[in-house]
């Protein structure tokens, strides 16, 4: 398993280009399913779960072209389906695989997706996803861990459905449902994620008819057919919010470029508090300087326009430079401080109370070696690297390369010293 190897205390400067959001180019690559015309996506960032997800559809009977780096687009064409089906060995590397059962449904009639499971950062069910496709008609059993979804007579029908809890991946696999369906559904209390409403923009260019963006009601009325398009998937706003955090805990100056300003308001405003300056210098750039004085600032995750559940732990890397107590609050997940503990292992003075972390500072770190448990837990651990003493080793980056496109390089050319030490495979 590879590793990075960090030696802290540099400031970052320079320039640093944001890639495609992994968030919205998984369920463009999805929705894929629900036509036999060719989808043509860009934008798309060069990381693992996206290679997961080329070859689960694949597998599935699409055609799945590629240009090579740095280039990032990808052709889809399912002109059939011919195996409307997702093996554990893929589902198990990657949970965003359940995204392919609302299309499936929608377009084949019938799916057998293995279930997701649990992971590092809580049990999360999918039995959202599941109701409100049962809502639409469809017949689903769950045995020997897959859920097998079939559409009833003439396909999935236009129903009325209301999340009891806001969940991404599940307002996603409804509207692409809901987008071949007959009639006219309804989701409340819908994902307002920018990925979410990037989702509706691709479908639209497809031929759906949904309203009601950016608002927590969408209407949907189906289609009998969508057909291929062109979409440049948005900017990935959690790996925008990880280069700011990186800017400001070393002490640096860094621009963004290609990114999303406005996707970021929460993140940029917490920064902002905690003494960080951040601008808004053009299009698609930003700013962030800051002395490395950092003042503590408390969070709250929430969903979107809150602030990002995918950005705690960057953030919890940031509190423990700063002067004060911090109050972190998770309210997404009920697991997702795995973190935490690594950071204290580094001198971190951080306290964990159910899904509160309260975190004092600032603390002297000290590089050492820690587990990278999930993919935002190694982007913390990698900040705190960026601050600590001597060395860092990050074991088990396999995790950061599910979602942050070549980050060894980018840090490198805005002056990190960090390196990854290939180990050589058993
Ligand atoms: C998406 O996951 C993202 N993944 C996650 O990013 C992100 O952390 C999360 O949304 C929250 O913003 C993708 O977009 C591929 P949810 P998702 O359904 O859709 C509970 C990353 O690091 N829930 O919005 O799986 C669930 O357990 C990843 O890039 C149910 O109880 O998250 C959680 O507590 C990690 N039943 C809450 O809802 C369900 O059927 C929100 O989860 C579905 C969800």
């Amino acid at each position: 398993m590879d590793k990075f190897l960090i030696k802290g205390g540099k400031a970052l400067h320079g320039t640093v280009g944001i890639s495609g959001a992994k968030n919205s180019a998984l369920p463009a690559m999805a929705a894929a399913l629900l036509t036999n015309e060719r989808v043509m996506l860009r934008n798309v960032p060069r990381v693992r779960d996206i290679i997961t997800m080329a070859k689960l559809l694949a597998f599935i009977g699409a055609t799945v072209g590629t240009t090579e780096f740095p280039a990032s687009e990808y052709s889809i064409e399912a002109k059939s389906v011919t195996d409307a089906a997702a093996p554990y060995d893929l589902v198990k590397t990657m949970r965003a695989s359940i995204l392919v059962l609302g299309p499936l449904v929608a377009r084949a009639g019938a799916a057998r997706v293995s279930l997701p499971g649990g992971c590092a950062i809580g049990a999360r069910p999918v039995d959202l996803h599941l109701s409100a496709l049962e809502q639409m008609g469809a017949q689903i059993t769950t045995s020997h861990g897959y859920i097998e979804a079939r559409a009833p007579k003439g396909g999935l029908k236009g129903a009325r459905i209301v999340f009891e809890k806001i969940t991404v991946t599940g307002t996603e696999n409804l509207l692409m449902a809901a987008a071949l369906a007959e009639g006219e559904t309804i989701l409340e209390n819908a994902a307002r994620e920018p990925e979410v409403a990037d989702l509706i923009a691709l479908l639209r260019k497809m031929g759906a008819q949904i309203e009601g963006d950016d608002t927590p009601t969408l209407r949907i009325q189906g289609v009998p057919n969508l057909h291929g398009t062109d979409h440049s998937v948005i900017p990935d706003r959690i790996e925008a919010g990880t280069f700011l955090v990186a800017g400001a805990i070393t002490g640096g100056d860094l621009t963004l470029i290609n990114c999303a300003p406005h996707h970021l308001a929460a993140v940029i405003q917490k920064l902002r508090q905690a003494g960080a300056r951040v601008e808004e210098t053009g299009p698609g750039r930003l700013h962030v300087r800051s002395a490395r004085k950092l003042t503590a600032a408390d969070v709250i995750t929430e969903e979107y326009p809150g602030f990002a559940t995918d950005m705690q732990a960057q953030y919890m890397a940031l509190a423990t430079q700063a002067e004060g107590t911090s109050v972190i609050t998770e309210t997404i997940f009920e697991n997702r401080f795995l973190h935490a503990s690594e950071m204290i292992r580094m001198g971190a003075n951080i306290a964990i109370d159910g899904r509160r972390a309260v975190v004092c500072g600032p603390s002297r770190l000290s590089g050492t070696t820690v587990q990278a448990s999930d993919l935002r837990a190694s982007a913390g651990l990698v900040l705190a690297g960026l601050v600590a003493s001597g060395e860092t080793i990050i074991d088990r980056v396999y995790h950061i390369d599910r979602g942050y496109e070549r980050i060894v390089e980018k840090l490198r050319a805005v002056g990190a010293n960090i390196v990854r030490v290939h180990a050589p495979s058993a």
